[in-house]
């Protein structure tokens, strides 16, 4: 059988031609999608009369047969027939027969392709989905066991103020909270059904959208043909929140980098997580989480490839609207692969609290505490600040930190001090008294954490 447009072509495609335009390779992962939009086609083109029942039973049966044949990777997809639409109809008409034409009445590619697009975006987003409260739930986990456990908070990467370690793995539970919201936002919009648009505006046969959209769950119909064909910024939707998804896997990646590193040795990655050197036998590489930060740039190129795409492109279909797909499958999988292997990572990790607790006790981070102490007792923040200013420099000089000068010493650069500040510049307390909704205080932690419990419960 030749080419199903082959009617007005005098000539046979040029094989590079054929190779250049044909989708195969890579959209034949939407053949479970292409089948299911072109089931509830057929079954709605029977029920309206378009063709007979008969025929589209009959379609129908040989659809299931090539789903199963694709399932079990029995299909041989042929770059001549361009992409999987046309390999499946062509495997269909092979199967059953003239009757198998019937299919393509009143729909186009360009109708199908989208809802494909739509099929396969809506069940990757509910996976994704998922795959982001797996990272949560193993954030909580650890979080649970580290309310007490402190660690240096930083600005600038400078030791700022003592934090608890569970408020620090928290942040990134919110962080994925929001990603979740975006998605699950986005599905509304993936939830518009394109088919029954035909090639750009409608069809002459007498279909019933809402039938197929009801059979294929899709909430709405596209109210318009020419936008149905050409919308594409479901995907970059889809696209924007896959980026900023990898970003803050990148932001955690980078910081379990740091906390892993010799410098800071906070964190220890599980063994079976990091790799070796082929010739430093010393060395322990922390390759996984650099790989997430590094393959975040990819999902930035796919969003800027697609945005690009489409930027000046005419209504309706044209054929760069075939670059849709390998950026987003790209994203799709690269989500995938990094929410599989972060939720176990953060779980195995190993959390030297001894050296937190060193890095607490060794540091100025509990400065702004004399600050707020001189406050209470009177003294103006701005003048406050500068005595602790004199104080930490003092220190420095002499080598020691807040907590090693004497009473006497204190005294020295102001008479408000009193013999409690010792309890005060303790890091526990530091910690502690940061007990405002959302602070770090062990109590309000443990608050978050119930919190951030119930929205995955939800
Ligand atoms: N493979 C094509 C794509 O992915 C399908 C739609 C083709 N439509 C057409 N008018 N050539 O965009």
């Amino acid at each position: 059988m030749s080419k199903l447009w082959g009617g007005r072509f005098t000539k046979e495609t040029n094989k590079l031609v054929e190779e250049f335009t044909a989708s195969i390779s890579f959209d034949q992962k939407l053949a479970k999608e292409d089948i299911a939009g072109s089931l509830a086609h057929v079954q709605m083109l029977g029920e309206c009369g378009i063709i007979p029942m008969e025929d589209a039973l009959k379609i129908k049966e040989g659809l299931f047969s090539i789903k199963t044949m694709v399932e079990n990777d029995e299909v041989e997809f042929l770059v001549e027939d361009e992409d999987i639409h046309m390999n499946i109809e062509k495997l269909l008409i092979e199967k059953i027969g003239p009757a198998g034409g019937k299919l393509h009445t009143g729909r186009s590619r360009n109708d199908q392709v989208a809802t494909d697009m739509h099929l396969y975006l809506r069940t990757k987003t509910n996976e994704i989905i998922k795959l982001l409260e797996d990272v949560q739930q193993a954030l909580i986990e650890q979080a649970k066991e580290n309310v007490q456990t402190l660690i240096p908070g930083y600005t600038h990467l400078q030791r700022a103020q003592p934090v608890s370690f569970a408020h620090h793995l928290m942040a990134y539970f919110w962080m994925f909270e929001r990603d979740k919201g975006r998605l699950l936002d986005s599905l509304k919009r993936i939830d518009w059904l394109p088919l029954g648009s035909g090639a750009l505006a409608g069809t002459t046969f007498p279909i019933n959208r809402e039938r197929v959209a009801e059979l294929l769950g899709f909430e709405t119909v596209y109210p318009n043909s020419m936008d149905a064909v050409s919308d594409r910024d479901f995907i970059l939707e889809f696209l924007s929140i896959g980026s900023i998804i990898m970003t803050h896997i990148s932001r955690l990646s980078e910081e379990l980098v740091i906390w892993s590193s010799q410098e800071f040795q906070f964190v220890e990655l599980d063994d079976s997580f990091c790799t070796g050197s082929s010739i430093m036998p010393q060395k322990k590489n922390p390759d996984v989480p650099e790989l997430l930060r590094g393959k975040t740039g990819r999902t930035y190129g796919n969003l800027i490839g697609l945005l690009t795409v489409l930027k000046g492109l005419p209504l309706a279909y044209n054929k760069d609207l075939q670059e849709d797909k390998e950026g987003m499958f790209d994203t799709v999988e690269t989500l995938e692969g990094s929410l599989k292997l972060l939720a176990p990572m953060i779980e195995t990790m190993t959390v030297n609290k001894d050296v937190m607790n060193k890095a607490i006790n060794n540091d100025f981070s509990n400065a702004t505490d004399i600050a707020d102490y001189l406050v209470r007792k009177g003294l103006p923040f701005r003048e406050a600040h500068e005595v602790i200013g004199k104080i930490v420099l003092y220190a420095i000089q002499s080598n020691k930190f807040l907590l090693d000068l004497n009473f006497e010493e204190y005294q020295g650069f102001s008479p408000l001090f009193e013999k409690d500040i010792y309890k005060v510049l303790a890091p526990d307390h530091v910690v502690a008294v940061r007990n405002s909704f959302g602070g770090t205080a062990p109590e309000q932690v443990i608050k978050q954490i119930k919190l951030a419990e119930g929205k995955l419960q939800s």
